[in-house]
């Protein structure tokens, strides 16, 4: 959507987001393959993707902020020239709303503070055999209520729904404080592997 895109655009221009990866890819590291493919949906600085790539993978990194875009990928040129990253990255500046993934495309998939059902459901079979979901997003929780839309948060257990008979190596949750407007917040850590 096209409002999407302006908020986003506006909010990377007026602050950084964090560069460092994610914690639970970080900490989770030996489960990634060393070569395959790789997809982080809403790359936004690419962080998570520039990770990806150091250990090998290929990765479609896909957000629709053109800021967003030119900034993760001016990033993946310099750790490329330094010979930080290994693997490629293609960046693709669109629209997850319309987006459909290939069927069994993925060795990884990559999904952090972006929910978007419809590309949610498209998970499960965008991943191939014994592909792997890193997954950290906002979850409700009634003792931390937020401002975000209520379509753009997780319900509690579904997730386990979604990924039922795949191995589920974490699923916890974390209290977070939202750095810009000081407020607690409940996010589900979830890392599953494909078995099908
Ligand atoms: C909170 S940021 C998370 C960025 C990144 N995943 C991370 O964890 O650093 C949410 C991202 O979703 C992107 N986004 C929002 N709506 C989108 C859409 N409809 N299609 C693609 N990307 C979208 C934004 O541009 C933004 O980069």
């Amino acid at each position: 959507m096209q409002e999407d895109k302006e908020k986003w655009n506006k909010r990377y221009l007026q602050m950084q987001m964090p560069l460092e990866s994610s914690d639970i890819i970080n900490q989770f590291i030996t489960l990634l393959p060393h070569s395959g493919s790789a997809l982080d949906i809403a790359c936004g600085n690419g962080r998570n993707a520039r990770l990806l790539a150091s250990c090998g993978l290929d990765v479609r990194a896909i957000d629709i902020s053109d800021i967003a875009i030119n900034l993760a990928s001016k990033l993946y040129k310099e750790a490329f020239q330094n010979k930080s990253i290994m693997g490629s990255i293609e960046f693709l500046c669109l629209d997850l709303d319309s987006y459909k993934i290939t069927p069994k495309s993925y060795d990884v998939i990559c999904n952090f503070y972006f929910l978007n059902r419809k590309i949610l459901h498209q998970i499960p079979s965008a991943l191939k055999s014994n592909g792997i979901l890193f997954l950290e997003t906002f979850e409700e929780n009634k003792d931390y209520p937020t401002n975000i839309d209520s379509t753009k948060i997780l319900h509690q257990n579904e997730l386990l729904e979604l990924f039922k008979n795949w191995e589920i190596i974490l699923n916890q949750t974390k209290i977070i404080t939202r750095d810009r407007i000081d407020q607690k917040a409940c996010v589900r850590q979830f890392i599953a592997r494909n078995q099908i």
